[in-house]
């Protein structure tokens, strides 16, 4: 096999005809080393579910060309098929049966003839043999996640498509399951294309990461490559006596002063130029807590759109989650 296991030349989508055309992938270009977890991050509407759509297959790309697992999307359709697996955003367990029965049933949605021994070994990895013959109602939403990604994997692919996998999760459940993909990735040996809004979840659980913003891949690397891409420090700082915005920008070298409750975030060039600078200004019995932040993925974010990723409110994600429970059931 290739060491690439997906690879995207200039793909663009196009929905719609062409007077109310939406492109939703523009000219994208990429390529995804075999073993890596790799992240797709974007707000809504960035491209992220189209890319997975065209790469699986769901959608027709409407230029340019895309390899998965060593296989031309278009043209052999049927064996990127046969290599893939695919969790969904959206919940796809039958909820009147019981976790084997949705395994049973997914190998017959696959073809899969000698299924039953895989299956025992993805429950119990999953820690869900136990619970084998219980509906898949009376299960968590940790443990529905799992029995998806055992799903996905059950016909034993190479590549596994998560799109958006801990959206409307609570925390703890989102943490669970970062360790199950990185988890699944290593025991598994399957590279695994993830989708996600939550910048956090990109940098604790991706190789390596890519930007989409409006259809265009902005940027492409490792977290800490990114990060190393953004010139700058914060300096967080509370002090006793008010201070004003432009006192602070006066500072040379400060490119950015904002209130945030109590304490100033300063984004400065050099936090060590900057602090003496700092305390020439303000008096240092003054200063109630100071420190010094290197750019984090948000600052990237940030400095390559020119906005903030959004979405990140909880009664969003809860929201939509469930209407897509909703959407699923109905
Ligand atoms: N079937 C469709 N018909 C027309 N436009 C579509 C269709 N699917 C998606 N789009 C549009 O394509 C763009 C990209 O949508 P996509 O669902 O890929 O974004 P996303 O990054 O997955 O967003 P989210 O984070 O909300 O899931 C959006 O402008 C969307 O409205
Ligand atoms: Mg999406």
């Amino acid at each position: 096999m290739s060491p690439d296991s997906i690879i995207v030349r200039s793909v663009t989508k196009r929905y719609g005809s062409n007077d109310h055309a939406v492109v939703a992938l523009d000219r994208v270009d990429l390529s995804i080393p075999s073993g890596t977890v790799f992240g797709l991050l974007g707000p809504n509407g960035a491209g992220k579910t189209t890319l997975i759509k065209v790469l699986t297959g769901i959608s027709d790309i409407t230029s340019g060309d895309a390899e998965v697992a060593g296989f031309d999307v278009r043209r052999q359709s049927l064996q990127v098929r046969a290599r893939i697996g695919w969790v969904a955003a959206e919940v796809i367990l039958d909820d009147d049966f019981t976790a084997w029965e949705n395994l049973w049933l997914q190998a017959k949605l696959q073809d899969l003839a000698d299924w039953k021994g895989r299956a025992e070994q993805l429950l119990t990895y999953f820690s869900l043999a136990d619970r084998k013959d219980d509906k898949v109602s009376h299960y968590s939403t940790g443990m529905r996640k799992k029995l998806e990604i055992a799903l996905a994997l059950l016909h034993q692919p190479s590549v596994i498509f998560m799109d958006e996998p801990t959206i409307g999760l609570d925390v703890a459940t989102r943490r669970m399951l970062w360790d199950i993909v990185t988890g699944v990735h290593k025991e598994f040996g399957v590279t695994v294309l993830l989708t996600t809004h939550y910048i956090e979840e990109a940098d604790a659980l991706c190789d390596r990461i890519a930007i989409i913003d409006h259809g265009k891949i902005i940027a492409t690397g490792t977290p800490s490559e990114l990060k190393a891409r953004v010139r700058a420090d914060i300096v967080r700082l509370e002090t006793g006596e008010e201070l004003r915005a432009e006192q602070l920008a006066a500072i040379p070298g400060v490119q950015e002063a904002r209130a945030q409750g109590v304490e100033w975030i300063v984004r400065v060039g050099s936090a060590n130029d900057f602090l003496p600078r700092l305390f020439a200004t303000i008096r240092t019995d003054q200063v109630r807590r100071i420190s010094v932040d290197k750019p984090s993925l948000e600052t990237v974010f940030l400095d390559l759109t020119g906005h903030g990723i959004g979405g990140d409110e909880p009664m969003r994600d809860i929201r939509r989650f469930y209407m897509q429970m909703r959407r699923a059931r109905s």
